[in-house]
């Protein structure tokens, strides 16, 4: 069985079409030459744009000279409202100094720290879980933005505001244009950006709720008496080179930006592993089987390879991030192309993650591969954190959030697919299904939950 792959558009389409496919989603508006090709160029009246999958292309950008490469700003734009100047949309000095700050925080040795209220989230997840024919996205939206309060600020999403920030995110992800056509139009600054009035509202709401939390954890740190979560750690910890910490209105935008790009892309990703799971029912079993070892110690990691392999696999064959976009500071030349200052570069994990001449059978499932071939292709061809000093600062994070989660799922529950409720992936900003992701869920026998007070017992 061929997990699904988004129909590609036909090789030559006109501008206006092109435009009309990139809206409704990116991924079927691209031609299935892009599987082969190392590289496309594409042209249009208002810019120039180049898919580069030649690896040495990908390494000049990301890793060698990423300073001539920053983040594009008609891409961000439209994330505007709601991140302000967080992390992501950030270049220069600005980012440098945002990553010298956040950076610590995420560090591998502080994963441990995070480890408990991970495993807490995971048996809420389990308890939480409905049986039947159950939309799993949500499902794992769920869990995840449990997660990020957990870890952040070291509360339930049960609590009154972290309800109310997963629901106005809800609410801005339908609302919010997230490749909104004026990004692709040469528009001069002092022209009035559109942003729909509900994405501005949302976007207000948010920011309003991360504000009253951030203010009470700055309070609680004045006090001497906060939590030693993330949002302590990050709050507290003073940039190596000025001594200054992040201001309280500076961390709202960083509060923003770890839940978007935390809590959406390990939604995405767990809830495709469960899809790949339920269609792959040996791999389901062996997972099943790895999970009996699960105890709420850190060094149980050690022993959920074959599941830690299912998250890597599920992450290549649907990168939650499917493409990143640039912009040349100055003239490049490109597999012998001229390319000007301000092309757009667009890198792109889906397609390399699917790449025929890096990749062996490249659209099959295959958590094996891990085991071996797969190292060797990943040096080309794997990029669902990125690389290079923009490189996600939460993916040992999200490596250890999605291996604990799944092994807590499928220890409690078999998930089947549903044969007229076949996914279609599509990307807006993270690479969803079209209509969610429907799968049967049925609790299993021999499930039992070790609760960490039992254990500490
Ligand atoms: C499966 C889960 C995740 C995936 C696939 C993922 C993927 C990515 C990718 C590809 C980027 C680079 C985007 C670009 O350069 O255009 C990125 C950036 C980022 N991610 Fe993640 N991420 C995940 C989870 C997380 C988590 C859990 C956090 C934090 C709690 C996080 C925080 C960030 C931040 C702050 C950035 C911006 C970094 C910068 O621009 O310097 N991500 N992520």
């Amino acid at each position: 069985m061929i997990p699904p792959k988004p129909q590609p558009r036909a090789d030559r389409v006109s501008l206006f079409t092109h435009l009309r496919l990139f809206r409704r989603d990116i991924l079927s508006a691209q031609p299935a030459r892009l599987y082969r090709a190392w590289m496309a160029e594409f042209r249009t009246p208002f810019f120039r744009s180049y898919l580069c999958n030649d690896p040495v292309l990908v390494r000049r950008v990301l890793e060698e000279r990423p300073a001539d490469f920053p983040k594009s700003a008609r891409v961000t734009e439209g994330l505007l409202p709601l991140l302000g100047r967080s992390v992501f949309v950030t270049n220069g000095a600005e980012w440098q100094r945002q990553r010298r700050i956040i950076d610590p925080a995420f560090e591998g040795g502080r994963l441990k720290d995070s480890f408990a209220a991970i495993w807490t989230a995971s048996e809420a997840a389990v308890a939480r879980m409905p049986e039947g024919e159950v939309e799993v996205e949500l499902a794992a939206s769920h869990a995840a933005a449990d997660v990020i309060f957990r870890t952040l600020f070291s509360i339930p999403i049960e609590d009154r505001i972290a309800q109310q920030v997963f629901h106005e995110f809800r609410a801005y992800q339908r609302s919010a244009p997230i490749l909104n056509l004026a990004a692709f139009l040469p528009l001069p600054n002092w022209f009035p950006r559109l942003h729909r009035r509900a994405t501005l509202r949302s976007a207000k709401v948010i920011r309003g709720l991360i504000g009253s939390i951030t203010a009470e954890r700055a309070a609680a740190i004045a006090a001497g008496t906060a939590p030693p979560d993330l949002a302590t750690k990050i709050m507290t910890t003073q940039d190596p080179e000025t001594g200054a910490a992040f201001a309280t209105g500076e961390m709202v935008d960083q509060v923003a930006i770890f839940f978007l790009a935390g809590h959406e892309t390990s939604a995405s990703a767990l809830s495709w592993a469960l899809y790949l799971l339920a269609t792959h029912p040996d791999a389901q079993e062996r997972v099943a089987a790895e999970a009996v070892v699960l105890r709420p110690e850190f060094g149980v990691m050690g022993s959920l390879r074959f599941t830690r392999d299912v998250f890597r696999e599920a992450l290549r064959l649907y990168p939650p991030v499917p493409m990143m976009v640039r912009e040349n500071a100055r003239e490049e030349e490109f597999r012998g192309r001229h390319a000007s200052k301000g092309a757009q570069v667009v890198i792109s994990p889906w397609h390399l993650h699917r790449h025929e001449r890096i990749w062996d059978r490249p659209d099959h499932f295959d958590p094996d591969r891990w085991a071996g071939e797969a190292r060797e292709a990943a040096r080309d061809g794997y990029l669902p954190f990125s690389r290079g000093p923009r490189v996600c600062p939460g993916a040992g994070f999200a490596m250890l959030e999605g291996t604990l989660m799944l092994a807590h799922l499928v220890r409690a529950f078999r998930f089947e697919a549903l044969p007229d409720r076949v996914p279609v992936p599509v990307a807006h900003l993270t690479v969803r299904a079209k209509d969610g992701i429907w799968l049967r869920v049925t609790r299993r026998k021999t499930a039992g939950s070790e609760s960490l007070q039992g254990s500490d017992r």
